[in-house]
């Protein structure tokens, strides 16, 4: 239908060309940043060994939303990273997805996962060894293209990764562990998940040229991201549904992990922290029983305040930069994740 009314039944007008068009999705702001990175990061995939790459392309091509090189490359132009030196930056945001890929490979073997990303897992494919070395090899991938960074930057990137393991592990010490609490709950999510975020941002936004409080705000800005990003993924682990997250509806209850839903229940609740801890293994009724008390709507209503508490800490770090496409980017990728249904 031809038309010369906007989408909102609005006259259409004129913009002036010297205005910056509005980015509708925050990668728009970023779009061929973006594809330089995605190529590279198949580029890497490729091995001597054929069963190596078939993994990590299984993993990786057309699969995962890029969130982190976004959310990298978005903080590297708000704090006005030029093209000269871009290259590093992509290399940067590579290295990110690399890192945040082989962690997916290890901890589907930690967690027995079969689902990744709606389909069976490498896991599931391919077994455990080479899905181990796969990982293996995506992080030897990543310190392979930043290791010619300086000193300070690589150990930003080695700190984020020590976390993460530790994230991993504290997690599974708490498993089935009703009396795990929100400061226990933050410690491990800002390790496993946070980590790797702020540690994107402080690189980007030192390769940017930024000063010490510039990188400072960076760094807050993705240890914030990344903490609303993981309370939204563990409601949504409880709400599925599967078609829309990839993977079973309610794996962190099975698995016996402290998601914030779970701690907030076991807070309130006696009998949810029997069900939760009693034999490590819940039976079928157990688990509808429990996922039903995390479904009650004033806990979904708790943990979204949460996530958007973080959101609001995030969007302050955000106004303080200078106005820009890339600055409205990361405000709408703060948006869109904290209210994100899958
Ligand atoms: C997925 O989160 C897992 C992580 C974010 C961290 C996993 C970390 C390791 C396996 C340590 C190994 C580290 C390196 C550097 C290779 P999730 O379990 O909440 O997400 P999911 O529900 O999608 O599985
Ligand atoms: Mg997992």
């Amino acid at each position: 239908m031809s038309s010369n009314l906007g989408t909102t039944g609005a006259p259409a007008r004129r913009r002036n060309p010297a205005t910056p068009k509005p980015a509708r999705h925050p990668a728009e702001a970023v779009r061929a940043e973006l594809a330089a990175c995605e190529a590279k990061l198949l580029s890497l995939l490729d091995s001597r060994e054929a069963l190596i790459a078939e993994v990590c392309h299984y993993l990786i091509d057309g699969a995962g939303k890029r969130l982190r090189p976004l959310f990298v490359l978005l903080v590297y132009r708000a704090c006005g990273g030029t093209d000269r030196t871009l290259e590093d930056a992509i290399d940067t945001a590579v290295a990110i997805e690399l890192i945040h890929s082989a962690t997916l490979l290890h901890d589907d073997i930690i967690d027995g996962g079969t689902l990744r990303r709606g389909r069976p897992s490498a896991l599931s494919r391919y077994g455990a060894s080479l899905t181990l070395i796969a990982g293996d090899y995506l992080f030897c991938r990543a310190f392979e293209l930043c290791g010619r960074f300086e000193e300070s930057l690589v150990r930003t990137a080695a700190q984020a990764c020590i976390q993460l393991t530790e994230g991993e592990v504290m997690e599974g010490r708490l498993r089935h562990n009703s009396a795990a609490t929100v400061s226990e709950y933050l410690a491990i999510i800002r390790r496993k998940t946070a980590s790797l975020f702020a540690a994107g941002a402080r690189v980007a936004a030192h390769l940017a040229g930024a000063d010490q409080s510039a990188i400072a705000a960076a760094e807050k800005l993705g240890d914030t991201v990344g903490i609303a990003f993981q309370m939204i993924d563990d409601l949504l682990d409880i709400l599925g549904p599967e078609e829309k997250i990839g993977k079973p509806v309610g794996s962190d209850i099975r698995l016996g992990i402290p998601s914030l839903p779970v701690v907030l229940a076991a807070e309130k609740d006696a009998h949810f922290r029997h069900l939760f801890t009693n034999g490590g293994n819940p039976g079928e009724a157990d688990l509808e029983k429990l996922l039903a008390a995390v479904r009650q709507p004033d806990l979904i209503a708790q943990v979204r305040a949460m996530a958007e508490r973080e959101a609001t800490r995030a969007r302050q770090v955000t106004a303080g930069l200078a106005p820009s496409v890339y600055r409205d980017g990361l405000a709408r990728l703060i948006d869109i994740q904290t209210n994100r249904k899958a």
